[in-house]
């Protein structure tokens, strides 16, 4: 395939985003950059440390001396079902920034504007030049607004909660599926209501409710998209 595209995936938690994205990556050989881990890490740092999660100028200050680094898995970690590997400050946080507490905690973080002023900026470098597949809330409105690629993935709440609670039952984790439900419904509400960059579709994001798809045919349509967004580009260059 031609040129190297910017995808963009914006949607709620639990539709997708990260196993479709990295799917859709893998198949177009393209780089996973999941921009929620960096609110995640971030979020972890604060709560070992204590720190308040209303101070918003600390949370900054926090965020701008914090190092993040996003690594694909090795092949057993992959086989068992890991998406990516974070690392805080060079240490290893995959599993320790998957937790419920930790998710409410990024959504709190993420209302505050030089936090994400500082991860933005993190995103667009990592993002830079093309050939990368990037999931999140904000992607295709603010990190990325030109990408030839945007797509909204939704599914309904029923739906999405019940996929966090069937990972959290496969790890083990001692929650109910109203617990999950009611996590999932507070953070989408913080996360659409929020006055900076909410989470909203783009006006040129592909909708895609991926309720009644499995992950494989929902990676496929967004495959298909990038393939016509290729050709459209050629043909505008003369190719
Ligand atoms: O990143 P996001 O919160 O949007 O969702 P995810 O972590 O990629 O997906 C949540 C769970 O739903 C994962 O266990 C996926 O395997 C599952 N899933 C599914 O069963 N069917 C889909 N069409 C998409 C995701
Ligand atoms: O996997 P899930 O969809 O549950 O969450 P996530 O993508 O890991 O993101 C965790 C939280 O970080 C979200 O609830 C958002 O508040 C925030 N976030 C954001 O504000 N902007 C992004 N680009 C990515 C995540």
């Amino acid at each position: 395939m031609g040129e190297r595209l910017t995808i963009a995936i914006d949607g709620p938690a639990g539709s997708g985003k990260s196993t479709v994205a990295r799917r859709v990556a893998a198949m177009l050989d393209y780089l996973y950059l999941d921009s929620g881990a960096m609110y995640r890490a971030v979020a972890l740092k604060a709560l070992e440390r204590k720190s308040p999660l209303d101070n918003d100028a600390q949370l900054e200050a926090l965020a701008r001396e914090t190092h993040i680094e996003l690594k694909a898995p090795t092949r057993e970690q992959e086989a068992a079902g890991l998406k990516n590997r974070v690392f805080l400050d060079g240490r290893e946080v995959t599993e320790q920034i998957r937790t419920a507490e930790v998710a409410q905690a990024a959504s709190r973080l993420a209302t505050i504007a030089g936090v994400r002023e500082v991860l933005v900026a993190e995103q667009q470098r990592a993002g830079y030049g093309g050939g990368v597949v990037m999931e999140g809330r904000d992607i295709g409105t603010v990190v990325f607004p030109s990408a030839e690629l945007k797509i909204f993935l939704d599914a309904s709440q029923e739906t999405r909660a019940q996929r966090r609670w069937k990972e959290h039952q496969e790890k083990g984790d001692d929650v109910t599926l109203i617990e999950v439900l009611q996590e999932v419904r507070e953070r989408d509400k913080r996360d659409r209501e929020r006055k900076v960059s909410p989470l909203v579709k783009a006006k040129d994001a592909v909708l895609v409710d991926n309720t009644a798809m499995g992950i494989e045919e929902t990676a496929r349509l967004i495959v298909f998209l990038a393939e016509e967004r290729n050709k459209g580009k050629a043909e505008q260059v003369g190719v």
